[in-house]
């Protein structure tokens, strides 16, 4: 029925393969228990109609994967009692309970309340367990009413007067109306009760209420010997566990009067009455042997449904016939049919057999199929004789329905007998009816994912016949759109880039079957949100198409970014922001939620932007903290709730990079004016920072200061106070003359928070000892080839026995220093200020420029220095020229290049012809201080001119700027 492909497609969903490996089961898991299929319940009273479930193994019993179906069929009637579909009661009369809760448990019992006759009939309990599971039972319901017992009769009779007493005993608003009653009479010769034969019974009489009344009478001629007895009326009735009795409340009495002439009477008559009865006897014999009466016949009786290749029988009752000589024949005349065909015959084997069979040549119905299960029998009753002599016999057809074949046929049962020269027949009309698909709900799966395939499951269950139709709809802005048709095997596929279909069937024993039909497509919000799909089927045994319909909410997972933190380097006690950014989900409901060491401590509801292109949103949520030490041990999340999500999905920050910056104290001396030969002690806190790694160096005046120098000792002093981190760092030293005006350093490098090394320093500064300023330049930058002042002043003179001289490198400048004489101060130390003014050249590059003060009465020394801001000049070379510019061939020529403007000096010339380098040729001349300021020279190389074409190449390296120029000339003769 299916259309099969080779192979499935790699996306198709887990339960669709999960069906597939299921379907071919071969025994269901599905068991109930016993119990009585048979309930008898008193009118007006409660029934429980059992059904629960024994055993059940596979999957678990969920509402969603369970339907209960508690159908009802009597002589008049077919309808539910109870529905219940994927965890819903869609049907349900008003006295029948089943709790939602006693289902779960397995307990699919029925409680009915308050039966009256209505409730008789069957109950078929029909459980269904999604995809493959089903069990049914049967319970026949029989609704009991007691009989109401009245006994009626004369209070006193009189005895021997040849009169008549009658009882009555009535029985009302009994059921079933079958019963059975009785009169019984207690002598007191005998003292035992003797049944009473003359009674009179009418037939029952019907109350509205199906209830049924009957009378039963007796008439009697009480004798002088009943005196005393009782009589005693006794019921026999299927609500009563033993025979019911209600005795008559009659007085027999012996009569005054004389009876003789009445006995008289009574013998002749007697005679009257043995000639009467030998005639009568007479007259019965003939009529059992040799009369001939013609049989009647009731219509065929036939189930309330036939129902499509489910066994089902006719009975065709045929009474009061004789003699006991009978042929019954079925015919069967299918609707397409033009003569009626012979099913099969019965014929009673008695002795005298009666060529009554006109018909017997006609052919049979042909066999139903190979297996021979389905062949169309007859069987036939055991005769009963009745009462009066004749005979009855019931002929039972079993038939196995075809909805195909054998709709709306015409069975004929056919009695053939002596009495009648024509056979007698009844005939029907087969309705055959399949047993109509239950849909299921369609199963999507929980979450339909954007841009994934989805498989819609449309289950189909328990059908027969096997033909169905299968439309898929889907429904768009109101209006159905057909996508897909299935009419068996023919599938037609409206849109088949889109949707594919497959489908799964499987048969079960009683003929049903249940299919799977599976549409499969890829979802996007555009296309499938909200959308609505419907499974439509039709079926031969449905009035009206079943559909299922199923809505798609289609959702897509939010995806989280890492954390960003701004700063990147969380510095403790300053502000971090934290930002989470979560995308392509929906739809755009969703909650964010910031949460520390898994505690909840925001929760946002954010505005979401939604993609135009492709209808996903995305959201940037922020959270401020101010981290403390504390926060190292600290899990910070983002956290986002979404109704696609199982379970929350979440970015996770750990501060691990968490600073602390170092505070760097000013250097501290432990005495404001340091001595010569005292010890003097310099100390720098270094406080709280984190992490612990700290890089602390002394500098002597930009020299580092090692540790095992023995001049100065360094020693360091670690503290942590809450996680944070100090660091004491002393420097201890005994100065001399040489430390005064020094500048000691401390520069602390803590590489976790800043690249940049925190510096402080401390200028010694000896007692008594002159201070001499900072070098002033005017020009601040100096450049070559201008005038430079340089000034310094030299305060805290105590004397004026004292000089000051300006030196560079060791040579003692006169030129251009103007120095001032000692000047008294109010303090009454004495300040120089010295000044040098000089035109700066390339000589003074990377040239030490210094000021010395001398005390001539204690001939200390102290200087100041400076290397002036110089920077390297590349040289800038000519072009090389010859000289002659045209020379004669087999002439001298020079080649000259002019190499000008460079600092430092030093300068490399090689030149070369063709690819031959001139060695050894002293041909440049000394560098000179040029009109810049800087250095100029010229470089010649002198030639023997040759004919043809010759190049040369002047080469020239600047070692200090790292520049190489070169010069070509080519000289033509
Ligand atoms: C099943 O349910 C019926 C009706 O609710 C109850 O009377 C009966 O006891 C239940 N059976 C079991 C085994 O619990
Ligand atoms: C049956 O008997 C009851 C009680 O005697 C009586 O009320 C009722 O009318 C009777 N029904 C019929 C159909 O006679």
């Amino acid at each position: 029925m299916s259309r099969v492909r080779s192979s499935l497609p790699p996306r198709v969903p887990v339960l669709v393969l999960l069906l597939l490996t299921l379907v071919p089961l071969s025994e269901s898991k599905l068991k109930l228990k016993d119990s009585p299929s048979f309930v008898e319940v008193m009118y007006n009273e409660n029934g429980l109609l059992n059904c629960e479930i024994a055993e059940f193994t596979g999957s678990e019993l969920t509402p969603q994967n369970l339907g209960i179906l508690w159908s009802f069929t009597s002589d008049t009637k077919k309808s539910n009692a109870f529905v219940y579909t994927s965890g819903i009661i869609t049907e349900k009369w008003k006295e029948a309970e089943l709790l939602t809760s006693s289902i779960i448990r397995g307990n699919m019992s029925l409680l009915l309340k308050d039966v009256v006759n209505k409730h008789a009939g069957q109950y078929q309990c029909e459980i269904y367990i999604l995809p493959n599971d089903k069990a049914t039972k049967t319970v026949t319901l029989e609704v009991l009413a007691r009989p109401t017992v009245i006994v009626t009769s004369e209070k006193i009779v009189e005895v021997g007067t040849g009169g008549e007493m009658a009882l009555g005993c009535q029985l009302s608003g009994y059921y079933p109306c079958e019963s059975n009653t009785e009169w019984l009479q207690t002598t007191p010769a005998e003292g035992k009760p003797n049944v009473l034969t003359d009674i009179c019974t009418a037939p029952p009489v019907k109350n509205p209420d199906g209830t049924c009344n009957i009378t039963t009478e007796v008439r009697l001629q009480p004798g002088v010997e009943d005196i005393g007895s009782t009589f005693t009326c006794r019921v026999s009735h299927k609500s009563f566990t033993k025979p019911h009795q209600v005795e008559a409340l009659v007085t027999l009495k012996e009569a005054e009067i004389h009876l003789s002439k009445a006995s008289i009477i009574g013998s002749i008559f007697g005679s009257i009455i043995t000639s009467i009865l030998v005639l009568g006897l007479g007259t019965y014999f003939y009529m059992r042997v040799y009369y001939k009466v013609a049989p009647s016949m009731s219509e065929i009786q036939k189930p309330v449904q036939i129902i499509h290749q489910e066994p089902a029988e006719l009975i065709c009752q045929v009474s009061g016939f004789q003699p006991r000589v009978i042929t019954i024949a079925w015919y069967l005349k299918r609707l397409n049919d033009a003569e009626m065909k012979l099913i099969d015959e019965w014929q009673d084997s008695n002795i005298f057999s009666f060529a009554l069979n006109k018909d017997k040549k006609m052919e049979k119905v042909e066999k139903r199929n190979e297996t021979g299960d389905d062949v169309w029998k007859v069987r036939a009753g055991s005769i009963q004789k009745n009462n009066d002599g004749t005979f009855s016999i019931s002929s039972i057809l079993e038939i196995h329905p075809d909805i195909f074949m054998d709709n709306e046929a015409e069975i004929t049962c056919k009695v053939m007998h002596p009495s009648n020269s024509e056979a007698i027949y009844k005939k029907i009309k087969l309705h055959v009816d399949g047993i109509p698909p239950k849909l299921a709900h369609i199963i999507k799966p929980p979450n339909v994912q954007h841009d994934s395939s989805v498989t819609l499951t449309c289950p189909i269950n328990f059908f027969k016949p096997h033909p169905l139709k299968i439309t898929w709809y889907k429904e768009m802005h109101g209006e159905k759109i057909p996508l897909l048709f299935l009419d068996n095997a023919n599938e037609e596929n409206m849109y088949p880039d889109k949707y594919s279909h497959y489908m799964t069937g499987f048969n079960y024993s009683d003929h049903t079957r249940s299919v799977y039909s599976m549409l499969l497509f890829n979802a996007t919000i555009q296309e499938e949100d909200k959308s609505q799909y419907f499974c439509k089927v039709e079926h031969i045994g449905l009035s009206s198409p079943a559909e299922e319909q199923v809505q798609l909410d289609i959702t897509a997972f939010p995806s989280l970014d890492a954390i960003l933190s701004d700063p990147v380097n969380p510095v403790i006690g300053k502000m971090l922001t934290l930002t989470c950014k979560v995308h392509s989900f929906y739809p755009e409901s969703i909650t964010v939620h910031w949460l520390k060491n898994d505690d909840v401590v925001e929760s946002q509801t954010p505005e979401t932007i939604q993609n135009s292109e492709n209808g996903l949103h995305e959201v940037t949520s922020s959270f401020i903290i101010t981290p403390t030490l504390s926060d190292l041990q600290c899990k910070y999340k983002c956290q986002v709730d979404h109704k696609s999500l199982m379970y929350p999905r979440f970015a996770e920050y750990i501060p691990e990079h968490l600073v602390s910056h170092p505070q760097v104290s000013e250097i501290t001396s432990n005495s404001a004016s340091p001595e010569v030969g005292k010890e003097l002690i310099l100390t720098c806190n270094i406080s709280d920072y984190y992490p612990e790694d700290i890089q602390v160096e002394w500098f002597r005046n930009e020299v580092r200061i090692n540790n095992n120098v023995k001049y100065e000792k360094i020693a360091e002093q670690n503290s942590c106070k809450d996680g944070l981190h100090s660091k004491v760092t002393t420097i201890t030293l005994t100065p001399s003359t040489d430390d005064h005006q020094v500048e000691y350093r401390i520069e602390v490098c803590h590489s976790k928070s800043s690249t940049k090394p925190i510096k402080k320093c401390f200028q010694l500064c000896l007692k008594g000892s002159p201070k001499m300023s900072a070098f002033r330049m005017e020009p601040e930058n100096p450049s070559y080839g201008q005038h430079l002042s340089v000034f310094c002043s030299v305060s805290g003179i105590s004397h004026r026995n004292v000089t000051v001289d300006w030196y560079k490198e060791s040579q003692l400048i006169k030129k251009g220093v103007t120095n001032t004489k000692p000047i008294l101060n109010s303090d009454k130390t004495y300040k120089i200020d010295a000044c040098l003014k000089f035109l700066v050249t390339a000589e003074d590059f990377e040239r030490k420029l210094f000021l010395q003060y001398k005390d001539k009465d204690k001939g200390d020394k102290f200087t100041q220095h400076i290397h002036l801001p110089l920077q390297a000049m590349t040289p800038e070379v000519s072009e090389i020229e010859c000289q002659p510019p045209h020379p004669k061939k087999g002439k001298k020529a020079i080649l000259c290049c002019k190499i000008e403007h460079f600092c430092p000096m030093d300068i490399l010339v090689i030149w070369s012809k063709g690819w031959t380098e001139y060695k050894d040729e002293k041909n440049t001349e000394i560098p000179k201080i040029d009109e810049k300021g800087l250095y100029s020279t010229v470089t010649r190389l002198p030639i023997d001119v040759v004919g043809g074409r010759t190049e040369y190449t002047c080469e020239v390296r600047h070692p200090k700027t790292n520049d190489i120029v070169e010069k070509t000339y080519v000289l033509q003769v």
